[in-house]
C-alpha cells in the first residue's frame, strides 16, 4: 500500500483485467500490433481502432510519441477505457530508455487521474517486442508508481498484469526492493 492506494502483481491476460482502465503497450501509429496490443484490438472490437485514428488525425499527425498517452473507450474490453502509450525500445541503455518509460507509466496515470480513474491496470510495457530487460523495466515500472502514488491520493488500485510466471517473480523482486521501506 502507498497511501491509500494498493498496488498489486498478478499473473493473466490483460484484456480480462474489470479495471477501470487497462494500459495498452502501443506503437506510435495506433493502428495495432502483437502482443498486449494485438489482444487488445482483437478482444476490444474495431470501435478502439476507429477511435485511435481519429486521435492520430486530430493530434498527433506523426504518430504518438514515445512515452506519450491517449486514452479510448474499452470497446467490448470489461474495462470501461484503454489508455495507449508508447514504450521505448530498449537500445542498449544509452538512448534515454529510462526515463522514456518512466515517462509512459507517468503521463498513463496522469490520464486516468484526469478522468477521475481509480483503478488502473499496466502489463510489463517495452519488455516483449521491444526488448527491454525486464530486471530494469520492473523497477522502473514500480518505482515510477511509488513516486506518483506518495503525492497522489485520488487512486485506488494500480495493478500489474504479468503474461508469464518469469515476468511475475521479476517484478515481485523489484517490488521487494521498491517497497522495501514503505
Ligand atoms: N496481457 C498481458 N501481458 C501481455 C499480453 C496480454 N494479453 N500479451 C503480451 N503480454 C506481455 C509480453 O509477454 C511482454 O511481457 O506484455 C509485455 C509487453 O510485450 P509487447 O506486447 O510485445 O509490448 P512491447 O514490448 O511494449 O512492444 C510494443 O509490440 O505489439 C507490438 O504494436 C506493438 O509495436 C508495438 C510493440
Amino acid at each position: 500500500m502507498i497511501g491509500k492506494a494498493k498496488v498489486q502483481l498478478v499473473r493473466g491476460d490483460i484484456t480480462d483485467q474489470e479495471s477501470d482502465v487497462i494500459v495498452n503497450a502501443a506503437n506510435p501509429s495506433l493502428m495495432g500490433g502483437g502482443g498486449v496490443d494485438g489482444a487488445i484490438h482483437r478482444r476490444g472490437g474495431p470501435e478502439i481502432l476507429e477511435e485511435c485514428k481519429k486521435i492520430r488525425a486530430a493530434e498527433w499527425p506523426g504518430g504518438l510519441p514515445t512515452g506519450k498517452a491517449v486514452v479510448t473507450s474499452g470497446g467490448n474490453l470489461k474495462a470501461r477505457y484503454v489508455i495507449h502509450t508508447v514504450g521505448p525500445i530498449w537500445r542498449g541503455g544509452r538512448s534515454r530508455e529510462s526515463d522514456l518509460l518512466a515517462n509512459a507509466f507517468q503521463n498513463s496515470l496522469r490520464l486516468a487521474v484526469s478522468k477521475s480513474l481509480r483503478k488502473i491496470s499496466f502489463p510489463s510495457i517495452s519488455t516483449g517486442a521491444y526488448g527491454y530487460p525486464i530486471e530494469k523495466a520492473s523497477r522502473i515500472a514500480l518505482s515510477t508508481v511509488k513516486k506518483f502514488l506518495e503525492k497522489e491520493d485520488r487512486l485506488d488500485k494500480v495493478t500489474f498484469v504479468l503474461f508469464s510466471q518469469h515476468d511475475l517473480e521479476t517484478y515481485k523482486q523489484a517490488a521487494r526492493e521498491v517497497f522495501a521501506h514503505t
